[in-house]
């Protein structure tokens, strides 16, 4: 699986770095070359030893430690495919978000231009800590890749959110970055995500369950197979690429709108109120006993964005989605009929596990020709992975 690739761990000082033993097995047995650079705290926790023998490699610690004319930091950044920083203590975390390269592990993920996977391992207090939270979404936002933390009894005596994620967890996440491929390099994927969000007035609004979580990775996925990527969004978040957020749907729209004649593809992971308020309230809604028991809203129907585009497009192709609590198959035949659109991915919204706000989805992809493609429940990542490679192939 890892034939020819070349893998940097990063081992810093936690009780969790003896796991990383193991991890380099993993990778070795599955045919990485593996090179070890250990912050010295490290080295209070696993032998230089050991790990040279694990990863058949000379283990890296001192920063001026120079045999070639080509600084270590430099050449072990440059012959690398990916670096793996596990276990990531807060320290190194803070240190790399802000560019701050004080030994060889930090100076090397400085100089390093490709994928950055960061599992993080800690106390609880310091995972929930203000400024390591502020330092994780920074390196979020450049593209690093954090695996989150899990829960439960840590080494420090807590119970809570600390302990290091597990290993198949970072080894299938290694594999999974180092197999993606710039499918999609020149071309621009315009991906929409999140609920819209309709006021009532300045307090109160309607909108829906989704999380943005689908469209995110979507997102995600197609800026690491290469395309510029900008994604609309009704929710906060902070990647390497183009955010534009917006709030209601007729917001949507005009965004949408004003990138869709320089895309490539369009995908419309978003859920969109199909109706919004005729007429917003300006201030805040009283209720009068006696006057108002009950309140009547008057809506009026919102675009349809999703067919909209397709009434317009020429070389773009368009992808929607449907969100079904019910005859899934049925309704996506009818509504990709309605749409117009190239593909239509149909999810069951009625299922706690896929589907809204959850982190896993099931989806099949319906095309215009008729095909139907089931993808088994996986990741909301790996299943939009397969939604990409699929419209690629
Ligand atoms: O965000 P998550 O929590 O991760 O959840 C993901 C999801 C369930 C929201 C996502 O996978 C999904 O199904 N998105 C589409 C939801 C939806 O609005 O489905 P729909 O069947 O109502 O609409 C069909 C398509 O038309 C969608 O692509 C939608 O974006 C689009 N649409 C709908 C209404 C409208 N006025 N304009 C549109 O463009």
């Amino acid at each position: 699986m890892l034939k020819g690739k070349c893998i940097l761990v990063g081992i810093t000082g936690g009780i969790a770095a003896y796991k990383i033993c193991e991890l380099i097995r993993m990778y070795k047995k599955n045919g990485a070359d593996v090179k070890v650079i250990c912050t010295p705290n490290a080295m209070n926790f696993v032998t230089k030893l050991t790990l040279q023998n694990l990863s058949q490699n000379e283990v890296y610690v001192q920063e001026f430690d120079v045999k070639e004319w080509k600084p270590e930091h430099i050449s072990l950044a440059d012959e690398a495919d990916i670096m793996v920083i596990a276990p990531a203590t807060a320290n190194t975390i803070s240190k790399i978000a802000q560019g701050i390269a004080d030994n060889l592990l930090t100076s090397v993920a400085c100089a390093f231009s490709k994928k950055i996977i960061i599992a993080p391992a800690m106390n609880c207090n310091m995972w929930n800590n203000e400024t390591v939270q502020e330092n994780i979404k920074k390196l979020q936002s450049k593209g690093v890749e954090i695996l989150e933390p899990e829960s439960g009894f840590l080494a420090c005596g807590y119970l809570g959110k600390g302990r290091l994620c597990s290993l198949e967890k970072i080894f299938n996440e290694t594999v999974e970055a180092l197999s993606y491929s710039q499918k999609l390099a020149g071309k621009k994927v315009v991906i929409t995500s999140g609920g819209t969000i309709e006021d009532i007035d300045p307090v109160r609004y309607i909108s829906n369950y989704s999380s943005g979580k689908m469209g995110f990775a979507l997102a995600n996925v197609a800026k690491e197979m290469g395309a510029e990527v900008v994604l609309i969004t009704t929710k906060p978040f902070e990647a390497p690429y183009k955010i534009v957020k917006v709030k209601s749907a007729l917001d949507m729209q005009k965004a949408v709108e004003d990138e869709f004649e320089t895309s490539d593809i369009v995908i419309m992971a978003a859920a969109v109120a199909d109706y919004r308020v005729k007429n917003q309230a300006e201030q805040k809604m009283k209720k009068v006993a006696g006057v108002n028991e009950t309140l009547t809203l008057e809506l009026v129907q919102n675009p349809d964005i999703l067919k909209c585009l397709c009434e317009k497009k020429i070389h773009q192709l368009v992808v929607g989605f449907c969100a079904e609590s019910e005859n899934l198959l049925e309704n996506a035949k009818e509504k990709i009929a309605k749409k117009g659109c190239d593909y239509l991915i149909a999810n069951d919204i009625s299922r706690s596990d896929i589907g809204f706000s959850s982190d896993d989805n099931e989806v099949t992809i319906l095309e215009k020709s008729g095909k139907i493609e089931k993808l088994e429940k996986a990741s909301k990542k790996v299943i939009a992975r397969k939604i990409l490679e699929y419209i690629y192939e």
